[in-house]
């Protein structure tokens, strides 16, 4: 054990620990909870994605790989990104295998960000953003998503907060904790804000599969890339992951597209890291990019139907109001009107009513006010879940209880 007298690093006591993992450590106490907290499918890996693994094992394909990826996982990488989004990447030199989107953004952030530089970040955000910022040395300068404009990211928003210090903007469509999913022609024009300040994209498109509204102009089954507007290849870096798409967060599989001079950059430090990435996760990802992708399809009509619960069961709700979410698997509910602040509401909601959500703080200041839903999980405990969520808010608020006299426009459904 190390004794408290002995140094620690201030650089990583300054790293800020996950306002997630209290709340998990909360409802882990609280037994019989219906948990709405999780960022995973409940799916797992197809069967066919897992005996390529198997295979690979057993032929012996265990050893360390080139720290870029297999070349067959590459290309996989490559065939994947020009069929679905419309983007081609070199597999030679544009594209990286990575254990997940997680160490994927790290390199991504390690690769461009010098000390000092400010990179902004859209908030309420991906809990791992601002910290993996401040671990290469960065600032996180948070930019206020509004819940007007559905919660989507703005390109005048993000151009006011642009110094001479700003280095890269962090794009995640569809959004985690959100739900939102930014149009094409909103794509458009934050490329155009990043090309005139030369500034990165660091486009997070680990939920891309999971689009079910319509958004604006973007029509396709996917959600649209910004790597995708001509001349943005250039300045962008993809942070990708097959955890969402195929059901394989344990796996620990993703893949950085970007241009070659950053590919190398990112290339040297994960040697440092890790070598390679593991042989079998790679094998299993060729077969998961390159296969058959009805179990996505079918993951995808599972969460429509799953988000309609959600929908249905808050539609006209007086006192909550959902952003309406268009991607990814969760909905992102303003609680306000209850008269209590989201760690409460969440704290008395797992108490009284034993479901989890998270409060919207754990996703950065700017979420205080909301709570996050996962609607990955079992439709019935879902339905149930939304249900006590709503019994509960519409106790709380209950003029007669006294527990707050805001005076509210029932406006169920924004944006
Ligand atoms: C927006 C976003 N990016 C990245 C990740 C991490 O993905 P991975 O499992 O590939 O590390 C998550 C996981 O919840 C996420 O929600």
């Amino acid at each position: 054990m190390i004794s408290p007298a002995m140094p620690l690093s201030p650089a990583a006591l300054d790293i800020p620990r996950s306002g997630i993992r209290d709340v998990f450590d909360r409802v882990e106490r609280v037994s019989d909870a219906i948990s709405l907290t999780v960022g995973e499918p409940s799916a797992t890996a197809a069967l066919h994605i897992v005996e390529a693994a198997c295979t690979a094992a057993r032929d012996g394909r265990t050893r360390y790989t080139n720290v870029l990826g297999i070349p067959e996982y590459r290309r996989a990488v490559a065939d994947y990104s020009a069929r679905v989004k419309g983007l081609s990447y070199d597999p030679e030199c544009e594209i990286q295998a990575v254990d997940g989107a997680t160490i994927g953004l790290y390199l991504a952030l390690a690769a461009v960000v010098s000390p000092g530089d400010e990179v902004i970040i859209p908030s309420p955000f991906f809990t791992s953003y601002d910290a993996e910022v401040m671990l290469v040395g960065g600032r996180p300068v948070t930019v206020a998503l509004r819940p007007e404009n559905g919660m989507r990211v703005n390109a005048a928003d993000i151009e006011a907060a642009i110094t001479p210090r700003t280095r890269a903007v962090i794009i995640n469509s569809p959004g985690n904790p959100t739900g939102a999913v930014t149009s094409a022609a909103e794509m458009a024009r934050i490329a155009d804000v990043c090309k005139r300040h030369g500034i990165w994209a660091i486009a997070d498109e680990v939920y891309h599969p999971f689009v079910f509204d319509g958004n604006g102009d973007a029509g396709g089954a996917v959600a649209p890339s910004i790597a995708a507007v001509p001349g943005m290849k250039e300045r962008t870096i993809v942070v990708e992951s097959l955890s969402k798409t195929y059901a394989m967060t344990g796996w620990r599989i993703g893949y950085l597209l970007a241009p070659a001079s950053v590919i190398e950059q990112t290339g040297k430090i994960a040697e440092l890291m890790h070598s390679s990435v593991n042989s079998l996760s790679q094998y299993a990802g060729v077969a998961a990019l390159t296969g058959p992708q009805d179990h996505v399809a079918a993951m995808r009509e599972d969460y429509r139907a799953k988000r309609r619960i959600v929908l249905d069961g808050l539609a006209d709700c007086p006192v909550l109001r959902l952003i309406r979410p268009q991607g990814a698997f969760y909905a992102f509910v303003d609680v306000r009107l209850t008269g209590l602040d989201s760690d409460e509401f969440s704290r008395r909601l797992l108490e009284e009513e034993r479901v989890a959500v998270v409060p919207g703080e754990a996703f950065g200041e700017e979420g205080r006010g909301f709570v996050r839903l996962s609607y990955a999980g079992d439709a019935d405990e879902l339905r149930e879940g939304v249900a006590r969520l709503r019994a509960f808010a519409e106790r709380v608020w209950n003029p007669v209880t006294g527990r707050h006299s805001v005076s509210y426009h029932p406006v169920t459904v924004m944006a």
